[in-house]
């Protein structure tokens, strides 16, 4: 009796220790969800950065979405994308819209010889934010062995999704550097927070995005640059074939609008308050309840992306 007091002593202080402990994480996790979903935080991205932004990806989707918000803040959009014509329609419609000056580079990211092409149209422009949006993933799930095209598949993976972050990286973080400010926003996904079988590929790729995001974030935050991780869930654009936006997938518009309300806060972000909750759940889960759910998913997407294309 007398030896287990003290043991009962012990086990109050770690419960109580463990108590004290949550409820001050759940108060701060609420604190900081207040602060960026509630309040907002609108200063800070514009062109007292660096006059120009350069978006990879830019005629189309959450890429197009985020050059119109820069513009929008008055700066001057370098978009890049691969179709000219894709690019001269884009243009004319922010410097229209938003009365600022746009240059356009045609490359294809899936290649790799187009950097000094690149470095060169950049050449001499005090560049304050990148966003690293080019992406691609697979037409649907797919087991690894059964992609079409394999090789071909992997190599244009890594060079788009992976390589174009770091190259461009490469080719704008000295200007930054030097002038001691910037902001990169790197496009990773919520494929890139927990693994997603059946889009092995992509999803490694883009948790790829996500660690070299908060690696740079943290070499260069005290040099004045700030870098995000943006980790989305579904967003409704061409990538995901999904045209009617919803509370869930939300239009590349109103993600971007959502998304920018957390540059200068978090340093890695769902970017929409409805896809922060999904990705506080996930993060919550056993694995082997999330792979189940993923695996299924997954399955059962691919079983009728199937049936569709057996169809047409
Ligand atoms: N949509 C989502 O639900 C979602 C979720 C998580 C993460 N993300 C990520 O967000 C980023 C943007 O996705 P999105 O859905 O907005 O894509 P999207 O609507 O398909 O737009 C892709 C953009 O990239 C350009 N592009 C595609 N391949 C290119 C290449 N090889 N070289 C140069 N430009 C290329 C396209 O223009 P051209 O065809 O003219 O080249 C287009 O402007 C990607 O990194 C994606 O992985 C998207």
């Amino acid at each position: 009796m007398e030896s287990a007091l003290p043991a009962a002593g012990f086990l109050y202080w770690v419960g109580a220790g463990t108590v004290a402990y949550l409820t001050l994480r759940i108060s701060y996790s609420l604190f900081m969800a207040f602060r960026v979903w509630g309040l907002g935080h609108e200063a800070g991205v514009g062109p007292e950065l660096g006059e120009w932004a350069v978006v990879t990806g830019s005629t189309d989707g959450i890429g197009k979405s985020y050059a119109k918000e820069l513009a929008k803040r008055g700066m001057k959009i370098v978009l890049i994308s691969r179709s000219q014509d894709k690019l001269n329609q884009v243009s004319s419609e922010i410097r229209e819209k938003f009365k600022v000056e746009t240059r356009t580079i045609a490359v294809d990211f899936a290649s790799e010889d187009i950097y000094d092409k690149i470095k060169a149209s950049l050449a001499g422009l005090q560049i304050g934010v990148l966003v690293n949006n080019v992406g691609m993933s697979y037409q649907h799930p797919e087991y690894f062995l059964e992609i079409p095209n394999l090789d071909d598949t992997i190599k244009k993976l890594l060079l788009i999704n992976v390589l174009s972050v770091c190259k461009m990286t490469q080719l704008v973080l000295p200007g930054m550097v030097e002038r001691s400010k910037g902001v990169i926003l790197n496009m990773s996904s919520a494929t890139g927070m927990a693994p997603v079988p059946l889009l092995t590929i992509y999803s490694a790729s883009k948790a790829f995005v996500d660690f070299f995001s908060q690696c740079l974030h943290e070499e260069y935050k005290s040099k004045g640059i700030f870098v995000q991780s943006v980790l989305p869930f579904f967003v409704a654009t061409n990538m995901t074939r999904i045209r009617k936006p919803s509370l869930q997938a939300p239009s590349s518009d109103t993600f971007v609008k959502s998304a920018m309300k957390t540059v200068g806060l978090k340093s890695r972000t769902n970017g929409y308050f409805v896809h922060s909750l999904v990705g506080s759940i996930v993060s919550i889960l056993p694995s082997w309840l999330y792979f189940k759910i993923a695996m299924n998913h997954n399955k059962s997407f691919r079983a009728h992306c199937q049936k569709r294309a057996k169809k047409n």
